[in-house]
């Protein structure tokens, strides 16, 4: 390592360059800057990418989530199974469907869905499941799918582009996958999201969804030969779309995914190796024939032997010039959920350790060796 002298490393940076300046350059000099050929060139990719035969971009996962649980037919009266570990916009999206969020906790080892939690929330009002692939780790979808059979499920992948489940893309597990393209995400449009399925007659009523209930896009109107006709609307839809300027951003990035995911692996793995010496600290665990996406790499430590306690530690770090941040937070907890649901911070001990004890450090696409190698050190230096 170089020198120890004080460093500033950001939780994340979005990895970007010339080649998205110049993609910009089409949609800004043709136009046409709506959703358009270009997002429709990004959904293709992304189909590919992730083994689905239909990706409909919208503007970001929350929005994704909305329209993926009402494609899947949620309303009024119907639950929906949601971890209690996740952000917040997994849970508000049921709120949106005028559905109600039931939370279940979570396994504070992958801070994924504990299955072994999900049957005792079962009621005859549970219609879906919302399993969340969180910090780029898919949570274990094919035995939800198998235990229960009769939820509709809809894989909150935010974190997780590129992840795979024995072999198989997020996204391409449940009925409908959503992903964000937020910039703390691998691969980034400012804002975006992308909606995945196998199921067309889901893909239509998405993409109808995302415009305003439209039976056919702004281009198809723009560019058909009868310039009186107007598309029917058969439903109430949203402005949920992506813009063309994002879509072409978004081939860029794309076409860097799983380079980034290597590197952050490689990374990864490199933390793992150095800091498996701090007994205060739990590095991710990533169990065999799961590929880990690496959105995030996120500790976990144990109080009860660590010489501070973790705000603290993220204070020290942060005066090192070295961001940290929770993992996420326990949504049970958030004053809303909890007075709304009467719930209490130890109905769901798993998610409140993770809220209270999970540590996310930093591991991105702009990181040199002598990064990784100052946050080991000042890790290690706590003593
Ligand atoms: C697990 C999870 N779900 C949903 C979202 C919402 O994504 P977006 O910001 O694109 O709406 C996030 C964003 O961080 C997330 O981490």
């Amino acid at each position: 390592m170089r020198n120890m002298e004080k460093r500033n490393i950001p939780i994340s940076i979005p990895s970007m360059g010339e080649e998205e300046w110049m993609a910009l350059k089409g949609p800004i000099e043709s136009g046409w800057i709506t959703q358009g050929p270009k997002v429709r060139e990004f959904e293709k990719m992304f189909a590919e990418r992730h083994q689905v035969k239909y990706a409909l971009a919208v503007s970001n996962c929350t929005t994704a989530l909305h329209l993926a649980l009402l494609a899947c037919g949620i309303g009024k009266g119907d639950e929906v199974l949601v971890p209690a570990f996740t952000w917040v916009s997994t849970a508000n999206a049921v709120m949106y469907c005028n559905a109600t969020p039931v939370f279940v906790d979570i396994n504070p080892m992958t801070f994924n869905i504990d299955i072994d939690q999900i049957a005792s929330k079962i009621t005859g009002r549970t219609k879906a499941i919302i399993p969340v692939h969180l910090f780029g780790l898919c949570a274990d979808v094919d035995t939800i799918k198998l235990k229960f059979p009769d939820l509709k499920i809809v894989e909150d992948g935010a974190c997780a582009a590129g992840a795979a489940l024995m072999g198989r893309p997020a996204g391409s597990l449940g009925h409908v996958g959503c992903f964000s393209f937020h910039p703390r995400k691998s691969v980034t449009t400012g804002e975006g999201g992308m909606l995945t399925t196998n199921d067309e007659s889901l893909a239509k009523r998405l993409d109808m969804l995302r415009n305003h209930g439209a039976s056919v896009s702004e281009e198809q109107r723009h560019h058909g030969p009868k310039p009186y006709i107007l598309p029917a609307f058969d439903l109430v839809g949203y402005n949920y779309r992506m813009t063309d300027l994002q879509g072409a951003i978004g081939t860029i990035q794309l076409s860097k995914l799983d380079r980034f995911i290597d590197e952050r692996h490689h990374w990864a793995a490199y933390y793992t190796e150095a800091l498996k010496e701090i007994k205060w600290m739990r590095t991710p665990v990533v169990p065999a024939d799961y590929k880990h996406g690496w959105q995030s790499y996120v500790t976990f430590i144990d109080e009860s032997k660590s010489p501070m306690k973790r705000n603290d530690i993220m204070e020290l770090l942060q005066a090192k010039g070295i961001a940290t941040r929770p993992g996420t937070h326990a949504v049970h907890m958030l004053d809303f959920y909890a007075r709304t649901f009467n719930i209490q911070p130890m109905d769901f001990p798993g998610a409140f350790a993770a809220d209270q004890y999970s540590m996310s450090i930093p591991l991105h696409n702009k990181m040199t060796k002598d990064d990784y190698d100052y946050v080991i050190m000042a890790l290690k230096s706590i003593k």
